[in-house]
C-alpha cells in the first residue's frame, strides 16, 4: 500500500450520524456495498500519511454548513482514520441524493435491459432531474472538490461512485496536483440498451456525468464490460477518442480499466466463527428442512418480487424448504422506492400461503440485521438465493463463499446470482464452483436454479471459488487501483 497520504471521497461518511457530532449522538459505522469494499483499503493515519476520508454527514439540516471542527480522527479496526463530514441543507440533499443520484442515475445505470420498467411493476423509469435538483448535485460535488483541494495537493485523490461523478473534472479545473482516480461501484449502461431513454435531457445529463468522470487520470469499473460501455459512451457523448490504455480527452490520457471489488475475508471469517445460528435456522433444522436465504438491501434492482414468485411456485410443486428473506431498509423517503414494498408484500403473501400448505416456514421481513446474523445466515444456508436484475458486483455470494468455508465441501451451499450481476461476470456462473447464474426475470430459470440448488447441483461452493475470493480481496483491489493510479503520473 502506498505510504503517501491518500484522500478518499465518498458520498457516505465513514460513520452514520443522525445528529451533529457535538450533540454526543450515538454513531455507527455506515453500511452498504461501497463501505464494505473500501473499508479494508484504508491505511492508518499517522499524522502525515495514511487515509483521509471525506463524506456527507447523514443528518438532514435546514441550512448548509461545514463541520466547524474540521477533521476528526476516528478509531477504526484498521487504525486511526482522518475523517471529515460535509453537511448540506435538506433541499440540497433531496436534489442531490433523492433526484439525481437515486431517481435518475441509479435506475438509468442499472438498466441492463430496456424493458425493466415494463417487465416489473415497480422498477422506476429514470427521471431526468429538475434544474434545481441538478444544481444541488453540482453544489454537493463542488463542495467535495473544494474540500479535497484544501488538502495538501501532493496526495492522490480517489473519488467513489455515481453520487460524486462530477468531482474528477472539478478537481482538474481547480488544478488538484495529485493523481485523480474515479471508481464506479455500479454498472455502466450500454447506450444501445438505454437509447430509447436518451432524449434531449437524459442525454445531456448523462453527457455531463461522463465528462465529470473523464476528469480522472484513472477511471475504474467493476467489469471489463462496464469499462467498454463507458468508453463507448465517452466517445459518443463527450468527444473522447480511443487510445492505448484508455481514452484521449483534451489531449490527455484517461486510463480506463476493470477492477472488480472484493471483500475482507478475515472479517467474514471472524464473524462466521463466532456467530450463533439464528433461531429460524435452528427451527428449520429441527424440522429437517434445508434453508434457503435471500439477503439484500430492499432495492428495486435486487429482483426480490420475482424471486418470491418462484419460491411460491416451488412450494406449490411440493418442494420442502425453509425460506428466510431479509430486505434491509434503504433510501427511505426516496419516492421511486415506494412501489417496491407493495410488490414484495404481495408476492410474500402468496409465497407464505403456498408454504403453509406444505408445512414449511417462510419469512420475508424488512429489517436491518446485525453483521453477525448476516454472516451466520450465509454460513448456515443450503441455498444462498440472490437474483439481482443488475448489480455492480453483489458481495453476498463472496461473503457466503467465505462463511461457508467452515463447512465440509459436501455440506456447503449452492449460490444463485443474477446473470447480469458483476459477480457472475467475474467469477463465472456455470455452477461448477457452486456459483450458478439465474435469469431474474425468467420464472423457469429461477425455479430450476432453486430446485437444483436444493439438490446441491451442479456443484456446491468449491475450494477453488473460496480461494479466488480470498485472492481477489478488497485489499488487493485497492492496492491494484492505487498502484495504477500512482502509475498515471
Ligand atoms: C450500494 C451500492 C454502492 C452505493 C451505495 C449507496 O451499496 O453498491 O455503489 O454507493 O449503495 O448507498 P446509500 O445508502 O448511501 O444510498
Amino acid at each position: 500500500m502506498t505510504a503517501r497520504a491518500q484522500l478518499i471521497l465518498a458520498n457516505r461518511a465513514f460513520l452514520d450520524h443522525e445528529a451533529p457530532r457535538w450533540a454526543d449522538s450515538p454513531s455507527t459505522a455506515s453500511s452498504g456495498g461501497l463501505l464494505a469494499a473500501v473499508r479494508p483499503v484504508i491505511a492508518p493515519w499517522d499524522g502525515h500519511s495514511g487515509t483521509t476520508w471525506i463524506g456527507v454527514g447523514m443528518g438532514r439540516f435546514d441550512r448548509e454548513w461545514v463541520d466547524p471542527r474540521g477533521y476528526e480522527i476516528l478509531e477504526t479496526p484498521r487504525g486511526p482514520l482522518r475523517h471529515r463530514r460535509l453537511f448540506f441543507g435538506s433541499a440540497t440533499w433531496q436534489g442531490h441524493y433523492g433526484e439525481v443520484a437515486n431517481s435518475f442515475t441509479w435506475p438509468l445505470f442499472h438498466l441492463v435491459r430496456v424493458d425493466l420498467p415494463r417487465a416489473t411493476p415497480y422498477y422506476p423509469e429514470p427521471q431526468p432531474p429538475s434544474a434545481a435538483g441538478w444544481q444541488s448535485f453540482v453544489v454537493v460535488n463542488r463542495a467535495f472538490a473544494e474540500a479535497a483541494c484544501e488538502e495538501d495537493g501532493a496526495q492522490s485523490c480517489w473519488v467513489h461512485d455515481y453520487q460524486l461523478a462530477l468531482v474528477p473534472a472539478m478537481l482538474r479545473e481547480r488544478e488538484f496536483r495529485g493523481p485523480i482516480g474515479f471508481f464506479l461501484h455500479i454498472p455502466f449502461p450500454s447506450l444501445a440498451v438505454i437509447r430509447p431513454y436518451l432524449s434531449g435531457e437524459v442525454r445531456q445529463r448523462l453527457a455531463e456525468i461522463v465528462r465529470g468522470m473523464l476528469g480522472a487520470d484513472l477511471a475504474g469499473f467493476q467489469t471489463p464490460g462496464d469499462a467498454e460501455r463507458f468508453a463507448e459512451a465517452a466517445c459518443e457523448l463527450a468527444g473522447a477518442r480511443p487510445a492505448a490504455g484508455g481514452l484521449e480527452v483534451d489531449g490527455r490520457l484517461v486510463r480506463v480499466g476493470a477492477y472488480p471489488v472484493g471483500i475482507d475475508p478475515e472479517e467474514v471469517l471472524a464473524a462466521a466463527r463466532r456467530a450463533k445460528p439464528v433461531t429460524r435456522v435452528r427451527a428449520a433444522r429441527e424440522l429437517g428442512l434445508p434453508v434457503v436465504v435471500g439477503l439484500e438491501r430492499g432495492d428495486f434492482t435486487k429482483g426480490i418480487p420475482e424471486r418470491l414468485r418462484a419460491i411460491a411456485e416451488a412450494y406449490r410443486q411440493g418442494k420442502r424448504f425453509a425460506y428466510i428473506g431479509i430486505a434491509s431498509p434503504t433510501r427511505e423517503g426516496v419516492e421511486v422506492y415506494g412501489a417496491l414494498e407493495a410488490a414484495i408484500e404481495r408476492e410474500a403473501a402468496r409465497a407464505r400461503e403456498a408454504a403453509y400448505w406444505v408445512g414449511c416456514p417462510f419469512t420475508q421481513v424488512r429489517a436491518a440485521v446485525g453483521w453477525d446474523d448476516v454472516v451466520a445466515l450465509q454460513r448456515d444456508a443450503d441455498v444462498v438465493f440472490t437474483s439481482s436484475l443488475a448489480d455492480g458486483m453483489n458481495l453476498v455470494p463472496l461473503q457466503a463463499a467465505i462463511a461457508q468455508s467452515l463447512r465440509p465441501t459436501e455440506e456447503r451451499a449452492v449460490v444463485l446470482a443474477g446473470v447480469d450481476a458483476g459477480v457472475t461476470k467475474v467469477y463465472g456462473g456455470d455452477g461448477r464452483d457452486g456459483l450458478r447464474a439465474v435469469d431474474p426475470l425468467d420464472q423457469q430459470s429461477l425455479l430450476e436454479g432453486l430446485t437444483e440448488g436444493l439438490e446441491g447441483r451442479p456443484a456446491r461452493i468449491s475450494d477453488r471459488f473460496i480461494a479466488l475470493v480470498r485472492e481477489r480481496d478488497a485489499r488487493s483491489w485497492g492496492e491494484r487501483f492505487l498502484d495504477d493510479l500512482e502509475g498515471t503520473c
